[in-house]
């Protein structure tokens, strides 16, 4: 199940000789050899060594800062856990199924390199406190990263929103021609859904920011821990309040998830107005070579694979969300191992995120606008018949008179086959009298969207200053 995108950079080693577990003195026979590997998770929870072992340094200083290890000790389990990230990351660590799940592999690997002191690193603490712990580091800088992805992504919209924001091209709504708009003010309103999914991560990391560790099982522990100082040298925010709470809350991977799929349903629906766009019969943008590709049979045929792919990804996020919130629905306080199903759906809507945005983000800045087809576009389909009622409206026709003239002589224009602006004045005064030549300036596309100047519009001049409030944002938050 877990996504291979390019962005994932850790591959991990084979599974080697099995191990002592640390847990078998009350059991008589050996786990069953399937429910052994049924039950483990190490091959999908390893990628969470580093965290692992910046949370056992932290609990290792604390302890000693307590005077429950030496500071002997303390020393010897640092450096100890530090050759063991060298060896993970040069790909040298045995990594055992039979001891389940990352963190008893690396405790494991500890005492089999430093000795006694490595058996002493449990001390006051849980599974069940470090696992939360260590998800929670981990989904910490994923978001960091994913955010500055986001933002890339959207720093890309905002320049081409400023470069195309004189560009004409119909409005839309139920994919009939509208209204005339900008191309930028286009690409802002997709800038605007993902500042929005922006907000969302970072209200997100603010309660994934907060540290579980020292709730050990369940209940707490009898030593005199001191949660805040393992806290600061995590850089966590906060320490959970309640024990029972901080190992089964899952909240922060929910809340992680429905960020995925909101943001998953913005790129499915900006893919899918590309995929329509790129069209030959639409002809707006072109996408760069480097970014679609050809067909084994049709060899005329460019295909859009990038946007249709990052559309069809929406259905993967939607589906990771739906399997946590159903994950969490029914268990009773406190951890419970249905927990362990929390990752791989945590971790392939990460992988999948910045898969999407870091192709969005590069294939952004290769749209080609096809400015000429667009304005075409633009031209047809009557879209400038709401100046024309506004004009009557300014001339003091109500509106919905001057609603029922603009009809009938869109009507006539399509029983002549023409088009608004093709009309003679005279043929316009026809359907009322208060039309004259000046007529001419509000049916055209420019006059258009020029009259709609107020923030929010589409006036260049308003994209313009949008874009720049939208890069100000960026700075900002
Ligand atoms: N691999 C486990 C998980 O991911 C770690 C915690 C196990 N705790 C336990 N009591 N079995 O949830």
């Amino acid at each position: 199940m877990l996504y291979c995108g390019a962005v994932q950079t850790y591959h991990p080693p084979p599974m080697t000789a099995p191990k002592e577990k640390p847990w078998t003195g009350r059991f008589t026979e050996p786990t069953d050899a399937f429910v052994e590997a049924f039950t483990a998770s190490v091959e999908f929870d390893q990628r969470l060594y580093r965290h692992d072992i910046a949370g056992s340094i932290a609990h290792a200083r604390m302890l000693a800062h307590v005077g429950v290890l030496t500071s002997a000790e303390r020393d010897a389990i640092i450096a100890g856990l530090a050759e063991i990230l060298a060896e993970i990351e040069r790909g040298e660590f045995p990594w055992s199924i039979r001891l389940e799940d990352v963190h008893m592999n690396i405790e494991a690997r500890l005492t089999e390199r430093i000795g006694p002191a490595g058996k002493k690193l449990h001390t006051g603490r849980s599974r069940n406190d470090q696992v939360a712990t260590d998800v929670r580091l981990y989904l910490r800088d994923e978001i960091d990263t994913i955010r500055a992805e986001l933002e890339r992504l959207i720093h890309a919209l905002v320049e081409l929103a400023e470069r195309e924001a004189e560009t004409l091209m119909p409005g839309f709504t139920h994919l009939q021609t509208a209204q005339p708009i900008t191309f930028g003010h286009h690409m802002l309103a997709w800038a605007e859904m993902l500042l929005r999914d922006r907000g969302r991560l970072h209200d997100c990391r603010c309660r994934v920011n907060v540290m579980p560790l020292g709730a050990a099982a369940l209940a707490g522990t009898s030593y005199p821990i001191d949660r805040a100082f393992t806290a600061r040298e995590l850089g966590f925010d906060a320490v959970a309040e309640n024990s029972l709470d901080a190992v089964s809350d899952r909240d922060f991977a929910i809340e992680f998830c429905a960020f995925a799929a909101l943001l998953g349903t913005h790129l499915s629906r900006m893919s899918e107005e590309l995929v329509l766009w790129s069209s030959s019969q639409f002809g707006f943008v072109d996408i760069a070579d480097a970014f679609c590709t050809g067909s084994s049979i049709m060899p005329q045929k460019k295909n859009p694979d990038v946007p249709e792919l990052v559309r069809g990804k929406a259905g993967r996020l939607n589906g990771h969300l739906i399997a946590l919130l159903t994950l969490m629905k029914g268990q009773p306080l406190a951890y419970n191992k249905d927990n362990q199903e929390d990752k791989e759906p945590l971790f392939d809507a990460i992988d999948t995120v910045k898969g999407c945005l870091k192709v969005y983000a590069d294939m952004v800045p290769r749209i080609t606008v096809q400015r000429e087809a667009l304005r075409a576009a633009a031209l047809r389909g009557f879209s400038t018949a709401t100046d024309l009622a506004d004009y009557l409206v300014r001339k003091g026709v109500p509106f919905r008179d001057a609603h029922e003239i603009v009809g009938k002589a869109v009507r006539y224009c399509i029983e002549a086959g023409r088009d608004l602006p093709e009309l003679t004045a005279a043929e316009l005064a026809a359907f009322s009298p208060v039309i004259t030549e000046e007529v001419y300036a509000v049916l055209s596309l420019e006059g258009s969207v020029a009259a709609r100047n107020h923030i929010g519009g589409t006036a260049p001049e308003q994209v313009k200053a949008a874009a720049r409030r939208v890069r100000a944002r960026l700075a900002e938050l």
